[in-house]
């Protein structure tokens, strides 16, 4: 699906579905609009308390054509925007539910009015109704059978956007658009079940990415690792029958400009290893590589946008983990990349092990400005963040302030935690000189404080997203399944990095 500009003014436009935005008004008013016809519409809908305006509320109407008039489209959708300030989050959530709404209905010709009367920015404007309207109308179905074709679920073509000011709105599309196609990628990756995505998987969309975007690609398998000393990751493998693999994609841009480098958890399936997880949710563990989709799709939307300020290289140590002949136990010790030996206690405490090593691996062969992780790390993240807001974790407060500030504009909201010494002697082992999991509490912090352990100087930060990466709060733009979270803060961070 796509969003383009219109220039056609809302009264020309005879589709299928055209989508006013109004803002709710104050006591016995009802909410304005340019229309004279919508608004009489909008006034009786008032009038029967069916409709105020309040946010993404909706009213759907079927506006007759009187004689010597000219025809309006069949269908008029008129969206409210409530009377708070103006925010793009809202604005997003709008993209949505016109998204949604339209699905519902078999309209194929779709206009919106960019709203021109209001004290916001157009551009930003159409940037969030873009993106949601985008995100909005995903839909995974790749292994579902419809047996007739009317069993098959509605698709939007396209969108237009319409408004007077051209240039704000083409500018606004493009970037929501490609910030979009990042998170739907993102989703996709994440959604295939774990048969459908291994590693072997990661390493060919990293493929696929390179050769599309014109990128440095690595990939590093079985005996790389080995010869590299990268036991995490390929102790986390020792059960499992498919092999590993780390992927590295880089984006430079051939000026002298800092690195940033993103590592993302490419667990394919978690099943707990020895340490095997309760069966009542394990299938949902097909997510717990959605960390990996989002590195990879945000370099993706990077190089799509051409970013010259910054360059940016994604690594993705990725296995699933499995109780298979040979798996790790608790009570082994293992080595890292980077020299230090872990008791391991959990071998469902697996994430931490192969972001070990991607962190020590990639800090010293790109010496990087900073570095972020990205990880369905932790359960406790639930316990402490619920599903609506990521956890983060920093060493750097003027990192944590720009990653808070990007999830803020993208509307992913992030929530600092603590990182005091206290946490990490929690992992103090009699036999090694870190064990895997603390035993005190404070579970989202003590995996930080094991990460920590492998990032040295760097300034980094780390983004727990077991809570939001699936199943979070129900947003009109978050579909079921995977939501690609991160993918926009990542590149909101890009965007503005200095
Ligand atoms: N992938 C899980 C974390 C997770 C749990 C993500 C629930 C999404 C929802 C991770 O590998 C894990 O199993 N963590 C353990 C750590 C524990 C053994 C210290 C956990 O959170 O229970
Ligand atoms: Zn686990
Ligand atoms: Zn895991």
């Amino acid at each position: 699906m796509w969003v383009k500009y219109s220039p056609k003014t809302p009264e020309q436009f005879q589709g299928d579905l055209l989508v006013y935005l109004v803002r709710q008004e104050s006591g016995k008013k009802a909410p304005g609009c340019l229309n004279h016809k919508v608004q009489a519409i909008v006034e009786r809908a008032f009038r029967c308390k069916d409709f105020s305006g309040k946010e993404e509320e909706i009213l759907l109407a079927y506006p007759e054509t009187g004689p010597g008039e000219t025809a309006m489209a069949s269908r008029i959708l008129v969206v409210g925007l409530g009377k708070e300030p103006l925010q793009r989050e809202l604005f997003r959530r709008v993209g949505g539910t016109i998204a949604v709404t339209a699905l519902k209905t078999k309209a194929k010709k779709i206009l919106v009015a960019v709203p021109e009367d209001l004290d916001f920015s157009i551009q930003e404007m159409s940037e969030c109704l873009s993106e949601g309207l985008l995100l909005g109308s995903y839909q995974f179905t790749k292994h579902k059978n419809f047996k007739k074709k009317e069993e098959e679920p509605a698709q939007l073509t396209g969108v237009n956007l319409a408004g007077g000011d051209g240039k704000a709105i083409r500018q606004g599309i493009e970037r929501g658009s490609n910030a979009a196609a990042a998170v739907l990628t993102a989703r996709d990756m994440a959604n295939e079940p774990g048969n459908f995505w291994t590693a072997n998987h990661f390493v060919e969309q990293g493929k696929q990415l390179a050769a599309q975007y014109k990128l440095g690609l690595k990939v590093l398998l079985q005996e790389e690792l080995q010869a590299l000393g990268m036991n995490g990751l390929l102790s986390v493998n020792q059960g499992s029958k498919e092999p590993p693999a780390l992927l590295i994609l880089e984006y430079r841009t051939g000026k002298k400009v800092p690195t940033v480098l993103l590592v993302g958890k490419g667990l394919t399936f978690d099943s707990g290893g020895i340490s095997l997880k309760p069966s009542s949710n394990m299938h949902d563990m097909k997510y717990d590589m959605c960390g990996g989709a989002a590195v990879l799709a945000a370099v993706q939307a990077v190089a799509a946008e051409g970013l010259t300020g910054v360059d940016v290289v994604a690594i993705v140590p990725s296995t699933d983990n499995m109780p298979g002949l040979g798996a790790l136990k608790p009570g082994d010790v293992i080595s890292q990349y980077n020299g230090k030996t872990v008791e391991i206690i959990s071998t469902d405490a697996e994430g931490r092990l192969i972001l070990a090593d991607a962190l020590a691996y990639g800090i010293e062969q790109y010496q990087p400005a900073a570095v972020i992780d990205i990880a369905t790390l932790t359960g406790a993240v639930i316990a402490s963040l619920g599903h609506h807001r990521t956890g983060l974790l920093s060493n750097d407060d003027s990192l944590a302030a720009k990653l808070s500030a990007a999830g803020e504009r993208s509307g992913e909201l992030l929530w600092r935690l603590p990182l005091d010494k206290e946490y990490g002697k929690q992992l103090e082992s009699q036999v090694a000189d870190l064990k895997n999991v603390g035993d005190k509490g404070g579970g989202t912090i003590t995996a930080a404080a094991f990460l920590q352990e492998f990032v040295g100087e760097c300034p980094w930060a780390h983004l727990d997203i077991a809570g939001t990466a699936w199943d979070c709060t129900p947003r009109s733009y978050i579909t079921k399944g995977a939501s690609g979270v991160g993918v926009r803060t990542l590149l909101e961070l890009l965007r503005a990095w200095k």
